[in-house]
């Protein structure tokens, strides 16, 4: 399953939602590829504290041929992703056909590919969308995002494309869109809600993904949720629902502060 995280706006949690997504199926025992698509402004490295300078697609570009596993960093978590430098300009159509003749020969070997793209409709996101088999559009439960989330709706669905459902990120529950309006705008099923979450902040602080710095934060139970749907089934292998967090991992909680 090679999935797309989209958005209309940029900053609503594309990279947030893919991260941890990837950890958690990762965790649940699947194969998961994490692809930073977001090739003009990636950031999923920084995420993961990682600021890559070799192994990078651009690197691969501009050598010509290369083995793609090459190219294959390998998170903690299990989590296997892939991304280009901060060196990476002039996206233009050959350039992004030749990123995608690099790394779909890989793609066979995971159970998940997750390719968290860049905001909008620009042709990056076309050839996302183009080598994916479906999109979760993410969202904060405002009007100028949900107008520009059911735009990408429209888009994804002009390419033939499944969107699969829409997150409502940031969810504050006061003064904002309702997630019953949210659905009726974007016209595609909510199928999670992320609350805003201090946590997030802190776990980007460190360089974690939420999910492994705080299992029982609010944002993190939302993203096993969200994994639920995305599934079709429960967690057996994943911390899910926040169950019990042991003492050592609330004390290196606590020092990581
Ligand atoms: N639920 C949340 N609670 C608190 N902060 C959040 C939450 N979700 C995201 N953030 C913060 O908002 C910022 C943007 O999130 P993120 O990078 O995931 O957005 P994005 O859609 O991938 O952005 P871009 O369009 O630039 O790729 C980050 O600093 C992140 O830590
Ligand atoms: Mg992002």
């Amino acid at each position: 399953m090679k999935l797309a995280i989209l958005s209309g706006k940029g900053g609503v949690g594309k990279t947030l939602l893919s991260i941890n997504l990837s950890v958690v199926l990762a965790q649940e025992g699947y194969k998961v590829l994490l692809v930073d698509a977001n090739f003009s402004a990636p950031t999923v490295a920084t995420y993961f504290k990682t600021v890559p300078n070799t192994h990078t697609l651009d690197e691969a570009l501009s050598k010509g041929a290369v083995n793609p596993s090459e190219l294959v960093w390998i998170h903690p978590s299990g989590v296997h992703f892939i991304t280009p430098s901060f060196n990476m300009v002039g996206l233009d159509d050959t350039t992004l056909q030749s990123i995608f003749t690099i790394l779909t020969p890989l793609f066979p070997s995971y159970d998940f590919v997750i390719l968290d793209g860049p905001a909008g409709v620009e042709k990056d996101v076309y050839y996302t969308v183009a080598h994916s088999d479906g999109a979760v559009i993410v969202t904060n439960p405002n009007y100028p995002a949900l107008y520009n989330a059911l735009k990408v709706n429209y888009f994804v669905q002009a390419m033939r494309k499944p969107v699969i459902g829409a997150v409502l990120n940031m969810v504050t529950g006061k003064d904002e869109v309702t997630r019953e309006e949210a659905q009726s705008i974007v016209e595609v099923p909510i199928i999670g809600e992320i609350p805003y979450d201090e946590e997030v902040k802190k776990a980007v602080n460190v360089g974690q993904p939420v999910v492994l710095y705080n299992p029982n934060a609010k944002a993190s139970k939302a993203i096993y949720q969200i994994t639920e749907s995305l599934l079709g089934k429960k967690l057996t292998k994943a911390r899910a629902q926040g169950g019990g967090e042991s003492i050592l991992q609330k004390i290196i909680r606590w020092l990581l502060g």
